[in-house]
């Protein structure tokens, strides 16, 4: 084989040109605290170095009188003791203080714990779902979102979050496809990125910043079926080219601790799996913070048939390199015993304690074991009107635009009769989305509280029909409406009525997130019986969508001349809708996601390989790879997004601009006749490889706010860290040879050019 091949360590060679002063500083830091982390360790006892690998979650009214029985009573206890390294869901400065003064001052060496908390989309004052977020494209935007859910959680006391998550879904079905980037690994890489240092800040010991937690490693987006909790197998490139990267990112982005996940990943948990937590985390990345469980997923490897019992199980996910129990109490409940019969060893025991210890005094802790706990700070910060415009700021630019024919939208300012119909507009806190436990029920601004800042037209609201059957929540099974119908009447007549009629449709917020699996993708219930019964009496109509994944919508997007997707945008969702439908904001919002025209298409992702029957050779013919009943595009591709104006891609060029270094130039103009911002995006495609390509990779996008008529001439770079892959044992691969290079506003593109490596 005359192929050349190179290995580049390119991310190693950045590491190392990083500044030498601040390097310097950086290392007499953690000399420092490592030196402390090795003096404290050698006081601790077995017992409570295995009570710092023990995490509870918080459970009772901290602040009223001790239980003397049952769980938490021995939770109290083993506070007490020294037995507990870090709670989760005690929330509050008066709760988070309560157990940490238990901690540092009740326990013989007076550890401070570590205080975790679901910031997956901010604390009390909600920024949109990160799906949605990561619809604006916009890293520094989605950045600021996370350093303001640090602020604001920060101030109540929590120092850690279980975020970003950063696990790759190409399948609707997952309902937690709402809490991650979307399918696409470079996207999701820098999502990832952004969020780890919105979160972290720039030194962790502030108090407004916290540690990160990037989960869930590994392979979890791809439960099969789309069913939550359910099997991973994925194959060795899929793994590393897809799975990983976001992981590999927030490594470099400095997070502090990983979480591992529920499933399996080729048949071994990846609670238990030593590929994933020693040698590719640990080893090959080099990763220094520490590995904390999911949710009893230790005590879970017994249910997959991994572990023979708890013991076994506790024996296998600390040996494999999982540092930190959530909640399956096999730590504090075995391990001793098991370092006492050589099945784990103390250096295993001590290597993990060393890692939590270390993120501890990162975060300062040790200095001042009360440093989140500022009563007065949170009283200021929490809910305050900064928080409120950057989480409205976030709404707006998380909102995609589907489709605007007749520029139906933006709507007049005045004068207008506007029917308002659907449940979820009145809904104040289904916007909030999942995953938010936090926040407050009915403190979203609803959507036509937000249309009420436009006096100017005359709204009529019909709700049309419930979406779901009973008030749902966060843990308990939800009931959707699938019979009651009884508002259709005045929904028909409220839009016969009306100059424009919006329909606000789609799904509950805890329709999405986790343990909600769906097998249909389309409006819950009857709310698409109601879509077209109103649209029978008015066509004149808008869509708003609210959901946490890609729908199946073929039918409205057929027939409906506008689509918004609003997705569920957190606190501010009112105001960011109508702001944008009234053009105040002019959508700049791109899929990160692909939305299939049928569940049947699932798993559907852009990045996907050739087959090797792509097309028919003769039309008509049917032996090539295609469904017999639907086609073979999405409803939506990934990237798309319209604007109020439009734009237009030409001039492409590329130039060679050093080894292995190509120079994207083309020109970008406003076509429209108002401002907008376009998200440019190029993708490439290696047409030969030793390990087959996807048809398209984005590999670079800029944002650009052009006036109009205004052109401006856009610059993208690609080097070896773009160009190569990582082949199936890992290594990463640059191989010459043909190269297409696609620039478009979309996945979808328009342009393109090849070149050779
Ligand atoms: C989820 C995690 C979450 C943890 C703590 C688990 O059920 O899978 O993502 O961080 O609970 O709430």
């Amino acid at each position: 084989m005359n192929r050349v091949r190179y290995k580049f360590y390119t991310l190693i060679l950045i590491s190392m040109t990083t500044l030498t002063s601040c390097k310097q500083e950086t290392k007499s830091t953690e000399d420092s605290i490592d030196a402390k982390v090795k003096t404290l360790l050698s006081k601790m006892t077995l017992e409570e170095k295995i009570g710092q690998m023990n995490q509870y979650n918080g459970f009772w009214d901290v602040t009223g009188p001790t239980p003397s029985t049952g769980d938490a009573a021995k939770k109290y206890e083993d506070l007490r003791k020294g037995y507990v390294g870090s709670m989760l869901n005690v929330r509050g400065v008066e709760n988070v203080r309560a157990v940490q003064k238990i901690a540092v001052e009740e326990s013989r060496l007076g550890i401070p714990l570590i205080i975790g908390f679901d910031l997956i989309h901010g604390y009390k004052t909600l920024s949109p779902i990160p799906l949605a977020e990561s619809a604006s494209w916009d890293l520094d935007a989605i950045k600021h979102a996370a350093e303001v859910a640090a602020l604001e959680a920060s101030a109540a006391g929590i120092n850690w979050t279980f975020a970003p998550m950063v696990d790759i879904s190409r399948d609707a079905r997952w309902g937690r496809v709402m809490e991650g980037a979307g399918e696409d690994p470079y996207l999701g890489s820098l999502i990832a990125q952004a969020r780890v240092h919105g979160f972290q800040g720039d030194d962790l010991s502030k108090p407004n910043t916290l540690a990160a937690c990037a989960k869930h490693f590994a392979g979890y987006g791809f439960v099969e079926g789309g069913k939550e909790y359910n099997t991973v197998d994925v194959g060795t490139s899929t793994l590393y080219n897809v799975v990983f990267p976001p992981f590999k990112a927030a490594v470099d982005a400095d997070v502090k601790t990983f979480m591992n996940a529920f499933n399996l990943l080729n048949g071994i948990p990846s609670t238990g799996n030593t590929f994933l937590q020693r040698n590719i985390l640990k080893g090959t990345w080099d990763f220094k913070g520490f590995v904390v469980s999911d949710w009893a997923s230790i005590e879970e490897m017994r249910k997959h048939g991994f572990a023979k019992d708890m013991k076994q199980a506790a024996e296998i996910a600390a040996n494999a390199g999982c540092d930190m129990d959530m909640e399956s109490d096999a730590y504090v409940i075995e391990l001793a015993a098991l370092v006492k019969e050589g099945k784990v060893s103390e250096a295993v025991i001590d290597e993990a304690v060393s890692r939590i210890l270390k993120v501890k005094y990162e975060l300062g802790l040790f200095d001042d074991p009360y440093k989140y706990c500022d009563e007065e700070r949170e009283k200021s910060v929490v809910g305050s009107q900064d928080i409120q415009n950057a989480v409205l700021d976030m709404a707006k630019k998380s909102i995609v635009l589907l489709k605007n024919e007749n520029q139906l939208l933006p709507l007049k300012k005045q004068g207008q009769n506007i029917a308002v119909i659907g449940k979820l507009a009145q809904d104040k806190t289904s916007p909030l989305g999942s995953w938010r436990l936090a926040a407050d029920n009915g403190t979203a601004v609803s959507f036509l509280e937000g249309m009420k800042a436009y006096p100017d037209n005359t709204i009529t609201f019909a709700k049309g029909a419930d979406v779901t059957a009973e008030e749902p929540s966060f843990t308990k099974e939800i009931k959707i409406n699938t019979t009651d119908k009884s508002g259709f009447d005045d929904a028909i007549k409220t839009a016969k009525q009306a100059d424009v009629v919006v329909m606000v449709l789609g799904e509950h917020a805890f329709e999405s997130g986790e343990a909600r699996s769906r097998t249909k993708l389309g409006l819950p219930g009857v709310q698409q019986e109601l879509l077209e019964a109103v649209f029978a009496v008015n066509k004149n109509m808008v869509l708003v969508l609210n959901n946490g994944r890609p729908l199946t919508i073929p039918w409205a997007a057929e027939h409906v001349p506008a689509i918004v997707e609003a997705w569920q945008l957190g606190t501010q969702s009112g105001n960011a809708i109508a702001q944008v439908l009234y053009g105040d904001y002019n959508p700049s919002g791109k899929l990160p996601v692909t939305f299939p025209r049928t569940v049947g298409q699932v798993p559907m992702f852009y990045n996907h390989n050739q087959t090797g029957r792509p097309t028919p050779k003769n039309p008509g013919d049917v032996f090539w790879s295609h469904y017999i009943d639907v086609e073979n595009t999405p409803l939506y591709p990934f990237g798309f997004g319209l604007s109020y104006t439009t734009f237009e891609y030409s001039n492409l060029e590329v130039s060679k601009s050093g080894d292995n270094s190509f120079k994207v130039s083309f020109d970008l103009k406003n076509t429209g006749a108002i401002a907008g911002k376009e998200t440019a995006q190029v993708y490439i495609r290696d047409l030969v490889a030793s390990v087959v390509r996807p048809v398209k990779e984005l590999k670079g996008f800029k944002q650009v706010t052009l006036e109009p008529g205004e052109t401006k001439n856009i610059t993208i770079t690609l080097t070896d860290k773009e160009l190569g892959f990582f082949d199936n044992d890992g290594n990463y691969l640059v191989e010459p040879g043909e190269f297409k290079i696609f620039v478009g506003g979309s996945s979808d593109t328009e342009l393109e050019v090849s070149i050779t490596l």
